[in-house]
């Protein structure tokens, strides 16, 4: 790859060798960091930050600053989506997403529709578009959505930390209307990859929140089976220029992460993903057993061990690199947490981490 100064994540992404083994963090771009706050606070809200490409590719940025991060994430929500399907979403101040209109009824579904990438969506391509040009190659840019099953846990129950009984018993007694809801979802999703991909998302993930909530059976069915389509419909090259001004065609690996989806890992292997992100719950090396030599992983350290010591943070980044790296000298792994960074981390504790997992993971490849 010519375009980039440090391809280390789309090389290990596509299982090819790396000196070390890459790292980001999921929400690496949020409020345990200062500078985040205080452009949050002159955009005024979560969603005005979203929509403001400056702004949002000033916060994507950030991270990149204070550490050696191997890849920047597009500052955005999975929620642009229902978003811009006019559900009025808002976030209130510790509480976490809302929405005014919820999708319960056969009116409610037949009332929504695909939005247009270009148009509703139209910010988050100019967002992409903008960080590609800040980050002129120094990494590569992941772009992302929701899995259509964790969109409509969000649009069904109408906000977030609610214990899925509405969804669920949509699921358990009208099991047509939640696939049409899904099947509307799973059009919104592809063609918003798509055009992330087309305006410049060189890797592509898909987070599958509450796919663990699921029932054995129900998950193939509600879940797995939506994202396995849009992994078969996403474009699988896009052209990058080099610095001869010549186009090449460049593969975009794809990431599936189901939080809690260790007991459909051998399912989610075989999901058409380059890559499966796995939660703290599993072990790296026994997952390696588990999905075979060509599906790479991404994960896993719990979010939590970052709210403990620097020499603490530095002993469970070594031991996860190590049950790995037992198995085979660190190939086909991208370090990253098993979910979301939280609030409270404090921000030297994630330079400790990026150092360790750079120096131990070179050192486990020339022993
Ligand atoms: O990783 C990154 O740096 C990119 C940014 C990113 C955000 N949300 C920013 C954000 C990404 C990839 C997401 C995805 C997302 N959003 C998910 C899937 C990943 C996951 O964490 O499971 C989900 C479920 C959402 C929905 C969502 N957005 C919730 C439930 C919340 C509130 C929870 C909270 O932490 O307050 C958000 C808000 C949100 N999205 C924030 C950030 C930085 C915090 C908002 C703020 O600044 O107040």
């Amino acid at each position: 790859m010519l375009t980039l100064k440090n391809d280390t994540f789309l090389r290990a992404l596509r299982g090819q060798p790396t000196d070390y083994t890459p790292v980001w963090l999921m929400r690496q771009a949020g409020r345990y960091l200062p500078e985040y706050n205080a452009t949050r606070a002159r955009a005024g809200s979560f969603m005005a930050l979203c929509k403001t490409p400056e702004l949002a590719c000033e916060v994507t940025l950030q991270p990149l600053e204070r550490f050696p991060l191997d890849a920047a994430i597009l500052f955005s929500d999975i929620l642009t989506i229902p978003d811009a399907m006019r559900l009025g979403l808002s976030f209130q101040q510790g509480e976490g997403p809302r929405f005014e209109k919820t999708v319960r009824t056969e009116a409610d579904v037949k009332a929504l529709f695909v939005p247009d990438p270009a148009d509703e969506l139209g910010y988050v391509m100019d967002a992409v578009r903008t960080i590609r040009q800040a980050l002129d190659g120094r990494v590569p840019l992941i772009g992302f959505a929701g899995s259509p099953w964790t969109l409509a846990c969000y649009m069904v129950e109408g906000r977030g930390g609610t214990d899925f009984h509405t969804i669920k018993a949509m699921m358990y007694q009208r099991p047509d209307l939640l696939h049409r809801l899904l099947e509307v979802n799973a059009r919104a999703v592809t063609a918003y990859l798509n055009a992330q991909i087309e305006a410049g998302a060189q890797a592509i993930m898909i987070f599958d929140t509450w796919g663990g909530v699921l029932a054995d059976g129900m998950y193939q069915q509600f879940s797995l089976a939506y994202m396995r389509r849009i992994l078969g419909n996403l474009t699988p090259y896009r052209m990058e220029k080099d610095e001869h001004g010549n186009e090449h065609a460049e593969s975009v690996p794809t990431i599936l992460f189901t939080k809690g989806g260790a007991p459909w890992l051998d399912a989610l292997s075989r999901s058409g993903a380059n890559a499966v992100g796995i939660d703290w719950t599993m072990n790296l090396a026994k997952a390696r057993q588990r999905v075979g030599p060509t599906c790479v992983l991404q994960g896993n350290l719990d979010p939590m061990a970052l709210l403990t010591s620097p020499a603490q943070v530095r002993e469970q980044v070594v031991r996860a690199l190590d049950s790995y790296g037992a198995a085979n000298t660190g190939r086909g792994h991208v370090f990253n947490l098993g979910h979301g960074i939280s609030q409270f981390t404090p921000p030297e504790h994630v330079s400790v981490l990026v150092e360790t997992v750079h120096e131990h993971s070179r050192k486990l490849r020339q022993s």
